[in-house]
């Protein structure tokens, strides 16, 4: 059967690849094009609502959970949620605020280059950060809770997502998916969506990616060919 865990594991797939092509766009930025600095401002805002999403179901859900049975090590993961607020994304937010008002070029160049800097410095701390879940969080839970706990650890973590956010997060996590992990992920789909929304969300998906690809899904899920 599928790892209970698994849609936590892709979205820490999903995250990972996000810093990273936030630290390309970060370097890439334009810093005399307004429209530019304004949608890199925007996607950062984005991305920060998703991952605060994320954050927020680990300390309602999975941390308190893990504190229960292996206690005194959530609160670190905790504390690396709250630094990177202030110290990433609100700085990151405060320099393009500062690059979309300033006048001058010393003072442009300034506001980039932090964004940059501070661009780099996200995608290294979180990454530290999410390997350790993925390596050293996720060993702890697969050996202290059962099967039918983790999946309602699992269930309970993404029935707090926000609902609003679902249908562009699953486009989002699946644009940057290997063949492999989109059959899987649909297949995880099919499982915890309603069947009208997931039909809503199955017409977008097999528009991404090669026309060849959702056939060969089609041929394996019968789910979608109801869709
Ligand atoms: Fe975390
Ligand atoms: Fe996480």
């Amino acid at each position: 059967m599928a790892n209970p865990m698994e849609m936590y594991i892709w979205f820490h797939d999903a995250i990972l690849r996000e810093l990273a092509g936030v630290e390309d766009a970060a370097r890439n930025l334009n810093r005399e094009k307004s429209d530019e600095i304004e949608e890199f401002g925007e996607h950062i805002s984005w991305f920060h609502s998703v991952t605060k999403e994320h954050e927020r179901a680990e300390e309602t859900i999975l941390f308190p959970a893990l504190e229960g049975r292996y206690t005194k090590v959530a609160a670190s993961y905790e504390f690396d949620h709250d630094y990177f607020e202030p110290n990433y994304f609100g700085e990151i937010n405060a320099c393009v605020e500062a690059l979309s008002r300033a006048h001058d070029n010393d003072e442009r160049i300034a506001q980039a280059t932090r964004i940059h800097r501070q661009s780099v410095a996200l995608n290294e701390v979180m990454r530290l950060h999410i390997t350790k879940e993925n390596e050293l969080l996720l060993p702890v839970i697969g050996s202290e809770f059962n099967v039918d706990e983790q999946i309602d650890i699992a269930t309970r973590m993404g029935a707090l997502f926000d609902p609003k956010l679902i249908g562009e997060v699953s486009v989002w996590m699946y644009r940057g998916q290997n063949g492999s992990d989109r059959e899987n992920f649909l297949r995880f789909l099919i499982r915890a969506l309603p069947d009208e929304a997931f039909g809503k969300l199955a017409g977008v998906l097999s528009g991404i990616g090669p026309a060849t690809e959702w056939a060969s899904f089609e041929s394996r899920i019968p789910e979608l060919r109801r869709n």
